[in-house]
């Protein structure tokens, strides 16, 4: 009999982790232009698909990727995500941009992950100091510096960030394996967070005073992208 229990929990366990991926699911059909349609209670994995009848070339379309994101900000960046949310006709595909910019001398893209896709980046201008941090127990920061036509990769929720190190501009572009990667600023989302994490949390977390920590929580609002 219990072989049988194992031999069950070893099928079950073949099969979930068959369904097991780790990009968005695969279309059922053409595309799946999206719809915001709230007015049904019902939520999908993803959003309401379009007649696909009555799709144009809009659903499939962004314009304006060219124009500099605006960097004056606390960070010194800026992020033009291009997604679902931008291009309806993206809906199920599992692919998405973005244009990040960066003012010269320190403009950061601040420590985040993407909860649902890996990102791969090029620099078309400037010089950027890039990184990500590999999961515990190692924690091993893996870095490198990228010029213009350099590419690199972050794994799919690694924390990562980019600098850029040069007295120019810098700008890239990410694409990421998911209609919707998500963003989780870790900064933002730990002293940021609304309501705030009590502060007793975070003071031992990161074995803090507590008046460091009232005082991060009291700057956490801005927001790049
Ligand atoms: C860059 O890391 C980005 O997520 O835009
Ligand atoms: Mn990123």
């Amino acid at each position: 009999m219990k072989g049988v229990y194992f031999l069950a929990s070893f099928l079950f366990l073949a099969l979930a982790s068959s369904f097991a991926s780790a990009s968005d699911p695969s279309p059922l059909q053409d595309f799946c232009v999206a719809l915001n349609d709230t007015k049904i209670a019902v939520f999908v994995n993803g959003k309401f698909c379009k007649d696909p009848m009555l799709a144009k070339a809009e659903d499939f379309f962004f314009s304006g990727l060219n124009v500099p994101g605006n960097t004056s900000n606390q960070l010194g960046s800026k992020v033009t995500p291009v997604n679902v949310e931008q291009i309806p006709g993206l809906n199920t595909l599992g692919v998405s941009l973005a244009r990040v910019d960066f003012a010269p001398y320190g403009g950061l893209n601040p420590p985040h992950t993407h909860p649902r896709a890996t990102e791969i980046l090029v620099v078309l201008e400037g010089t950027l100091y890039v990184g990500f941090v590999t999961s515990n127990p190692d924690n091993r920061l893996i870095t490198k510096v990228l010029y213009p036509g350099d590419v690199f990769v972050f794994p799919v929720g690694l924390i990562h960030f980019q600098l850029n190190i040069g007295k120019t501009n810098a700008v890239a572009f990410a694409a990421f394996g998911s209609q919707n990667p998500g963003v989780i600023t870790i900064a933002k989302a730990v002293f940021g967070s609304n309501p705030p994490i009590n502060p007793d949390v975070l003071t031992k977390a990161f074995q803090l005073d507590k008046n460091v920590v009232k005082y991060l929580q009291s700057q956490f609002w801005w927001d790049n992208n």
